[in-house]
């Protein structure tokens, strides 16, 4: 079987150390601190009978939110079952022979292609020049001839954000060299501006995975969607699994998008409470974050501290604070850990553990 690396296990956390669950603060999985918009609870409880129907197949309502929230055509948008559905169901439809994933990245994407024996190549970005991609080598790799390529932005677990423009330039070199160009922009709802969402008019090889799971804080609902170059949803829209996306979930997540006060609301704290955790972990002797627009922070210990990130998470979790040991991501070592961004005096818990532990 193949192994499950994810932040959120809170399950498992309280039966290993017999902690309760409501007594462990989660730092390991991304989510709002905010919780989901009040609006989405008082949708699933009025809606709750929809669940004797089988679901909208087309999503009909959610697309069209989608649609108005971006400003892009409902012909461009799909709606998932999470973007997880998305990422195995891409590998299947589009039978790439060789991939390449520029890392550290999320390891689903590796996990769908290996399924159909994807031949899988890295493009590694390096702590020297804090995580940020180099354009012109990574234009030059994709001359090697790549039927598919992964690009988190912003990346996960780093949070660093490549701008559009300089993404625009590196999915046009992909398409000149024939390349489908997949871009998990999961987080980048923190930074909206940033998304090369409207660029799927432009470049016919582009697929944008998008996730409510994160922002909107439902990763147990499960909405996730894609907008991809007419070509592309086509394709996924004629083979893709029917009803993935539940009835109470497509009602929620589309009351979620039209609360634009959470939405606001959402962006000032989670950039305020970033602002704070960066400073307060700078602080921390052997500890060293780098620049994130996500709700997550990637740390770096320096030799100052005789744990490795295993053992640090393991220290902590027996303190009821979970974080993200890096080690499981391609290329990363055993000397980060990334945590979210959560309320205020939760954050300032997980900076006083980590004074007394992280030595
Ligand atoms: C970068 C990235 N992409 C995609 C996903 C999957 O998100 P979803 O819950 O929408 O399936 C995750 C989940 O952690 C993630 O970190």
């Amino acid at each position: 079987m193949m192994k499950r690396d994810h932040g959120g296990n809170i399950c498992e956390i309280s039966r290993r150390y017999g902690i309760d669950e409501d007594k462990i603060i989660d730092f390991s999985a991304s989510i709002n601190p905010l919780d989901y918009p009040p609006r989405l609870k008082e949708t699933i409880i009025k809606e709750f009978d929809f669940i004797l129907n089988y679901p909208d197949i087309d999503s009909f309502d959610l697309v069209s939110g989608l649609s108005e929230y971006h400003g892009i055509s409902r012909d461009y948008i799909l709606a998932g079952n999470g973007s997880t559905e998305f990422i195995y169901w891409i590998p299947i439809l589009f039978k790439p022979e060789k991939a390449l994933i520029v890392t550290p990245a999320f390891s689903e994407y590796e996990k769908g292609l290996k399924m159909v024996g994807t031949k899988v190549s890295y493009f590694q970005t390096d702590e020297k020049e804090d995580f940020s991609v180099d354009i012109a080598r990574l234009c030059k790799r994709l001359r090697d001839g790549f039927d598919i390529v992964y690009f988190c932005n912003p990346a996960n677990p780093t949070g660093v954000l490549m701008s559009k423009e300089n993404l625009c330039s590196i999915i046009a070199c992909a398409q000149e060299a024939e390349t489908l160009f997949v871009i998990d922009e999961a987080f980048i709802d923190f930074a909206e501006q940033g998304s090369v969402k409207k660029e799927v008019l432009r470049f016919s090889n582009l697929i944008v995975l998008r996730s409510m799971t994160k922002f909107f804080a439902i990763p147990g609902l499960r909405i996730g969607y894609v907008i991809g170059s007419m070509p592309c949803i086509a394709k996924i829209r004629e083979t893709r699994p029917p009803w993935a996306v539940n009835s109470l979930g497509q009602k929620a997540a589309a009351a979620a998008l039209s609360d634009r006060d959470y939405i606001m609301d959402t962006r000032q704290y989670v950039t305020d409470e970033r602002e704070f955790l960066m400073a307060a972990l700078s602080e921390i002797p052997g500890l060293k974050t780098y620049k994130s627009v996500a709700n997550f922070l990637l740390v770096f210990m320096d030799n100052r501290i005789s744990l490795n990130s295993r053992e640090l998470r393991d220290s902590l979790a027996k303190n009821g604070v979970l974080i993200r040991d890096c080690s499981t991501f391609q290329g990363m070592g055993d000397r980060y850990f990334r945590v979210a961004v959560k309320k205020h005096e939760q954050n300032m818990i997980l900076v006083e553990k980590l004074k007394r532990v992280a030595k």
